[in-house]
C-alpha cells in the first residue's frame, strides 16, 4: 500500500504561507488571464485560477476573447497587459482555437510576467538550469515530491508525455535535481519497458487507466498529470486502484498534481511581483 501524495492539502498548505507572506508584503500582485471562446474546461480552470487569487489576495482579471478571434488580436491584447504597469502575471489559457498561432501568442508575453513558464527565454533558463519562471504543472510536482521528501537526485526518472506545458520542463527540472532522465512519448519502441525502470514515473499522456501495474517497478513513485473523463468521472493515466499496492508513493486523480499547479500559479504572480517591485527600487 503506498503513500498517497496528497496535493490538495500541500496546496492548501502552500497557499496559507502565501496569503501570509503576501498580507505582509505591502504589495498588491495582479494576475490577468486572456481566455479565447467558451471551451467548458479552460473556463472551469480560470474559474478555478481567479478564486485562488482571490483566496490569497492577489487581484485578478480575466479577459474573454471570442472563439473567432484572430492572432492578431490575442497579441495586441497580450502587448496591452504587457505595458500595463498594474499586471505582474500574464497567463493565456491554452489550448487556443487552431485558427490561433499559440506560439506567437505565448512569444509576445513579456518574459518578466510569463508565470506560466511558457515563453522561450524562460524554457531556455530552464533547460540551461536555471530557472526563472517554470511551468507551474511540472513545478507544482517538484514542489509536491519536497514536501513528501521523495529522493530525486540519482533516481531513474521517466517522464511519459513530451507536450511543452508538462513533458519537456517536467524532464528539465528532474535533471536540474540530479535525476537520470528518460522521456518517453507516442513512437518510443517498447514504453512498457521503458516505465518499468522507473523508479520516478510521471505520466502525462492523456488517456484514461493506460498505466497498469504490469508497466510500473514495485517500490516506484507515481506521478499522475492526466485529467480525463471515464464513465462519467474524472480519472488518471493511471490505474490508480491496481497501482497503488506496488507504488511506494502515488498522486490520486483528483486531488495530486491539479491543486498544485494552481498554487504554484499563484507563487509564480507573487514572485514576478516582487521581481517588478526589485527593478523599480533599482
Ligand atoms: N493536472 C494538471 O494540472 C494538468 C496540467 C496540464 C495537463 N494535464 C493533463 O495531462 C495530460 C497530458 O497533457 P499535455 O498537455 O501534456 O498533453 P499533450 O500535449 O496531448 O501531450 C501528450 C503526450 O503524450 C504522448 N502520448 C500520447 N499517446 C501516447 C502513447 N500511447 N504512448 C506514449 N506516449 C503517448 C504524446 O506523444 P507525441 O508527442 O509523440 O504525440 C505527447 O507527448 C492530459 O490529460 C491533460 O489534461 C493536467
Amino acid at each position: 500500500m503506498s503513500t498517497i501524495l496528497d496535493g490538495k492539502k500541500t496546496s492548501e498548505k502552500r497557499l496559507e504561507i502565501l496569503k501570509e507572506e503576501i498580507g505582509e508584503s505591502g504589495l498588491y500582485p495582479h494576475l490577468a488571464t486572456i481566455i479565447v471562446g467558451s471551451d467548458p474546461a479552460s473556463q472551469m480552470y480560470v474559474r478555478m485560477k481567479h478564486r485562488a487569487c482571490e483566496q490569497v489576495g492577489i487581484g485578478s482579471v480575466g479577459i474573454e476573447m471570442p472563439a473567432d478571434a484572430t492572432t492578431r488580436t490575442v497579441v495586441d491584447t497580450v502587448r496591452m497587459l504587457n505595458r500595463d504597469a498594474e499586471i505582474d502575471g500574464i497567463l493565456v489559457q491554452l489550448p487556443l482555437p487552431a485558427q490561433v498561432d499559440a506560439e506567437r501568442v505565448i512569444g509576445a508575453i513579456s518574459p518578466e510576467k510569463d508565470v506560466d513558464g511558457y515563453h522561450p527565454e524562460n524554457m531556455g533558463h530552464l533547460f540551461l538550469g536555471r530557472p526563472r519562471f517554470s511551468s507551474c504543472t511540472p513545478t507544482g510536482i517538484m514542489t509536491l515530491l519536497a514536501e513528501y521528501k521523495i529522493p530525486i537526485a540519482g533516481a531513474r526518472a521517466v517522464v511519459a508525455g513530451r507536450s511543452i506545458d508538462v513533458g519537456r520542463p517536467m524532464a528539465a527540472l528532474l535533471l536540474n535535481a540530479d535525476a537520470t532522465v528518460t522521456i518517453c512519448h507516442s513512437r518510443t519502441k517498447d514504453l512498457a519497458e521503458e516505465l518499468k525502470r522507473a523508479d520516478i514515473l510521471v505520466s502525462a499522456i492523456g488517456k484514461p487507466h493506460f498505466i497498469t501495474a504490469e508497466m510500473v517497478k514495485p517500490g516506484a513513485v507515481v506521478v499522475d498529470v492526466g485529467i480525463n473523463q471515464l464513465d462519467g468521472k474524472l480519472v488518471g493515466d493511471v490505474d490508480f486502484e491496481a497501482v497503488k499496492e506496488i507504488a511506494s508513493a502515488i498522486t490520486p486523480v483528483p486531488g495530486g498534481v491539479g491543486p498544485m499547479t494552481i498554487a504554484t500559479l499563484m507563487e509564480n504572480t507573487f514572485r514576478a511581483t516582487k521581481e517588478r517591485a526589485c527593478e523599480r527600487v533599482l
